[in-house]
């Protein structure tokens, strides 16, 4: 059976490595990519795909929206699109509040208004782990922790997480939510730490390091994360939220240290070059210490487990960047 699904934020990181998995994954299926073209976004990610339309436009256009669903009879609508840059949400937080928590109102709408009482339908909210604050260093973020976001970015986030679970609650709407911890993997935006450092040690320049370095963050790759999207949408429980992450925590300056000796070993270069462009620098404002994911729920629920190791999916990284660097 045919089928068009709607994705938002299509043309940005995890949207397109999506939008490139369910294409592969279905081949009957036409995907429709709802994206404002942000300086985040990268529609060259998307060409050569057939079956796929992008459609330039802010997720706050609700008729357009309501439009959409209704034209093509679409069913799924995976939510990503969002500004999703810390920094950026600190010197500018309006930005934030519009896409994340109005945009958000806005498809809610829409899909509430074409979708009335289908239980066919389901809408699938992409969200972060940043939702729940910081943790100190023990413990990990579940389904059941309580919000307690310290960014305007974790906060337009949060402020939208509670927006879908109350669709659900007060109009029945079939929604389910994802916390994910923080992603790697090809065709991200190079101002996120991985890609920033990976060309800044090609180029030979200095690499931020923020603060003390010992931030800790659970890194999963992309990949794997779009997997565990597929399985919530497919097989998740209405009203439902499942946290997924990598259980692979790494403090940000040991994560350096290991992506510096790749892009050495990638480059031919003499081991320590790319260690030696390291450079502290003042820390990010209200910067969260560490984040862990307790992804269980998922797994045994939905049996989803990460497919990709660190290290392999670091030396994957560092080949697709390269390739596009020489591009
Ligand atoms: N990157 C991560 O590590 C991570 C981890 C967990 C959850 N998330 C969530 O996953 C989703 C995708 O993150 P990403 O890293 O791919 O982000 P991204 O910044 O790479 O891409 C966001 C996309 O949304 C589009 N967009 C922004 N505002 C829009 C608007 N008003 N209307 C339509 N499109 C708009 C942009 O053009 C861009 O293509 C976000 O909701 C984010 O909160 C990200």
């Amino acid at each position: 059976m045919t089928q068009t699904i709607l994705v938002t934020g299509g043309a940005g990181f995890i949207g397109a490595n999506f939008v490139h998995r369910w294409h592969s994954r279905h081949p009957q299926d036409r995907i429709l990519v709802l994206d404002k073209l942000t300086y985040a976004a990268n529609p060259k990610h998307l060409e050569g795909l057939d079956r796929v339309e992008l459609i330039r436009a802010d997720i706050q256009n609700g008729e357009l929206v309501a439009h959409l669903l209704e034209r093509h009879a679409v069913g799924k609508l995976f939510h990503f699109a969002a500004e999703s840059h810390v920094d950026r949400s600190i010197s500018g937080p309006a930005a934030f509040v519009q896409t994340n928590l109005l945009g958000t109102f806005a498809l809610l709408e829409a899909a509430r208004t074409v979708w009335a009482g289908d239980s066919q339908t389901r809408f699938l909210h992409v969200s972060t782990d940043e939702v729940f604050g910081s943790l100190g260093d023990t413990g990990y973020f579940s389904e059941t922790t309580p919000y307690a976001p310290n960014s305007p970015y974790s906060s337009s986030k949060a402020g939208s997480d509670h927006l879908v679970r109350a669709y659900h609650h007060t109009y029945g709407l079939n929604v389910v939510t994802t916390n994910c911890s923080n992603n790697y993997g090809p065709r991200q935006h190079p101002e996120k730490l991985i890609p920033l450092a990976i060309s800044r040690m090609v180029n030979g320049e200095a690499v931020p390091v923020y603060g003390d370095g010992q931030n800790v963050r659970d890194w999963l790759y992309v990949e794997d994360h779009c997997a565990a999207i597929e399985r919530v949408m497919e097989a998740g429980n209405a009203g439902e939220v499942y946290c997924v992450g990598g259980d692979n925590e790494w403090k940000n300056l040991d994560l350096l240290h290991l992506l510096a000796d790749q892009v050495d070993e990638a480059l031919g270069r003499a081991a320590g070059t790319s260690r030696g462009l390291l450079t502290f620098v003042k820390d990010r404002a209200g910067h969260d210490r560490r984040y862990a994911i307790d992804a269980s729920k998922l797994k045994r629920d939905l049996g989803w487990t990460p497919a990709e190791q660190f290290p392999s999916g670091l030396k994957k990284t560092i080949a697709w960047y390269l390739a596009a660097l020489r591009k």
